[in-house]
């Protein structure tokens, strides 16, 4: 059976790191990992989130299974982070807790699968890396809408809803809550008010995936896209991921969110996504989900979280300000400011392709190929040879 299979390519993120790893360079920087660094190059473990792994160790009593849906204090918290408190009560919701943001998109894809499997999922072009793999493999027939300039930096937004006259009702749009990856351009307030006036006048589904809450302004600030299509739309998919803002990432925390027109709809649709759980991975793991359970319902370790973030979201503007400046006076022939508006770990750099293999060859600076940095592998230490070297190859 083995041998009808074919070798797969690496990675090429992983190809990436194991490239930058190899390079001897004492000056080499790395921006293309898909994690958050701090200014020393690690990805440590948050304070809140130490603290309330000691309390678990020592309050947990059993390790019994959960049930598909995970814990209940948990999907409730993070519910209510993402919605708010006056949407829950109203019975539209159903949450689960899942492995990661992509295991809530997996379960998203199979209960769409179940409900419609003819509609189209619009994503933008581009998206992040995993998108199409993941929701594609899944079954879900897949197209892009123009959403980048990439000769103007800016977000093609005009293109954007032009490309999506082609959509018919029951399609869904996969938007991005916030800090966009790969680009970092996010939707303005006016630009989701009128893509949730689109949506409602065409009869569309918006799936909001929100892997980065409290990276781009803030908790409240970040959820703006959600709020606005709860309160307009009948129908809405939203899939969380703690992996980030919790720094959870390998313990596999997030949360798929389904909304329906009322409660018992909404009750039929949580029979199906519980379903689906059953039928591929049968429960969460709950390790994470219980630290940020924990983290979410007292104050005081969420008041030390929340300032943790702050700190996150601080250092990721800083730095961005700090390589801005840097390459207006090492390249102020070309202009590097948008930047500056991007917002979360990730947007182009504004280079070619071509450029992005003479940064790596002749100075060591590792990027994806589609010019695609991650903010934080910048430092206070690092961003003048980083801006000498962009500016050496442009
Ligand atoms: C846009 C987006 N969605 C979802 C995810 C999934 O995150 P995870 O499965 O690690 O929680 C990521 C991770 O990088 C992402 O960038």
């Amino acid at each position: 059976m083995f041998e009808q299979l074919t070798l797969k390519p690496a990675d090429s993120i992983l190809k990436l790191i194991a490239e930058h790893r190899d390079d001897p360079r004492a000056e080499k920087v790395d921006l293309g990992v898909g994690v958050y660094r701090d200014s020393l190059g690690s990805t440590p473990i948050m304070r809140s989130v130490k603290k309330a792994e000691h309390w678990l160790v020592g309050s947990q009593a059993s390790k019994a299974y959960l049930g598909s849906r995970g814990d209940a204090v948990f999907c409730e918290a993070i519910q209510q982070m993402m919605f708010g408190h006056e949407s829950v009560s109203d019975g539209r919701i159903s949450t689960i807790q899942s492995p990661g943001g992509s295991g809530a998109l997996r379960i998203a894809a199979q209960v769409i699968l179940r409900a419609n499997p003819k509609a189209t999922m619009w994503v933008s072009d581009p998206t992040w890396d995993n998108h199409v793999p993941l929701l594609g493999e899944a079954g879900v027939n897949l197209r892009s809408h123009t959403y980048y300039d990439r000769q103007k930096n800016t977000i093609r937004f005009d293109g954007m809803l032009e490309a999506l006259k082609e959509s018919v009702p029951g399609d869904l749009i996969l938007l991005h809550g916030c800090c966009h990856n790969p680009t970092g351009m996010d939707l303005s307030i006016e630009q989701w008010n009128r893509i949730a006036e689109f949506v409602e006048e065409r009869k569309l589904i918006p799936f909001i995936d929100l892997a980065y809450q409290g990276f781009a302004e803030g908790l409240e600030e970040d959820r703006y896209g959600v709020k606005v299509m709860y309160e307009r739309v009948p129908e809405l998919v939203v899939t969380q991921s703690c992996s980030k803002n919790f720094g959870l990432y390998r313990d596999r925390v997030g949360a798929l969110s389904m909304v329906a027109a009322d409660g018992p709809l909404a009750e039929i649709m949580d029979s199906q996504v519980l379903s689906a759980v059953r039928t591929m991975y049968s429960v969460p793991p709950d390790h994470g989900a219980a630290v940020v359970s924990k983290i979410i319902n007292d104050a005081e370790l969420k008041s030390e979280w929340l300032a943790e973030l702050s700190a996150i979201r601080t250092r990721l503007k800083q730095m961005r300000k700090l390589l801005v400046e840097e390459l207006y006076r090492t390249a102020p022939t070309k202009d590097f400011s948008h930047i500056e508006r991007t917002t979360g770990m990730f947007c182009y750099l504004g280079v070619s392709a071509e450029q992005v293999v003479l940064l790596k060859q002749d100075h060591g600076v590792y990027l994806l190929d589609s010019g695609r940095i991650n903010v934080c592998g910048i430092t206070e230490s690092n961003v003048q040879y980083l801006a000498e070297s962009i500016a050496s190859v442009i």
